[in-house]
């Protein structure tokens, strides 16, 4: 399984939800490829947000070593499921594909959380800690439900 975490500017939400997936991925000894990725080009080559390496850090989680890279279009035959954490980044994947077997490898990273409700991981880039902490639970959460869904665990 090749996963790929996806959001604006991959210094907050996605490098989080590829670290935090990353050490379940390793602590349950799957041999799974964890990456991630921005659809925007501000950031690249910078490490994740301070606030969210700190947020990480809390929690047990080393995210400081990950560098922002932008979404590319080969990224679609590079990686079997594609994790956007908004509406607004999946139609930003979206908009760079129009082959069938591409699209249909792109998720919202909650719908393992809340199946058909469409639920998005909030930006918190203007936010405050609380939200940061938010952000945090609400990944830590999808991924279990996304390591339970995939790999077939009873
Ligand atoms: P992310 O958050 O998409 O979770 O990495 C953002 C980071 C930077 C910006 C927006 C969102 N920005 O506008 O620079």
């Amino acid at each position: 399984m090749r996963i790929l975490m996806v959001c604006l500017g991959n210094i907050c939400r996605s490098p989080l939800a590829d670290g935090v997936l990353r050490q379940k991925v390793e602590q349950r000894g799957l041999l799974w490829e964890v990456d991630s990725a921005g659809t925007a080009n501000y950031h690249i080559g910078e490490p994740p947000d301070e606030r969210m390496i700190k947020t990480a850090q809390g929690r047990g989680v080393d995210i400081s070593w990950l560098r922002a890279r932008q979404f590319s279009q080969q990224d679609f035959k590079g990686f079997d499921r594609i994790y956007v954490m908004d509406r607004s980044n999946r139609s930003n994947v979206l908009k760079l594909t129009n082959e069938e077997d591409d699209r249909q490898k792109v998720y919202l990273l909650l719908d393992h959380l809340y199946p058909g409700e469409a639920a998005e991981v909030p930006d918190p880039y203007y936010g405050n800690s609380e939200d940061f902490d938010r952000v945090y639970t609400l990944i830590d959460e999808a991924t279990n439900a996304l390591i339970k869904d995939l790999s077939y665990e009873p």
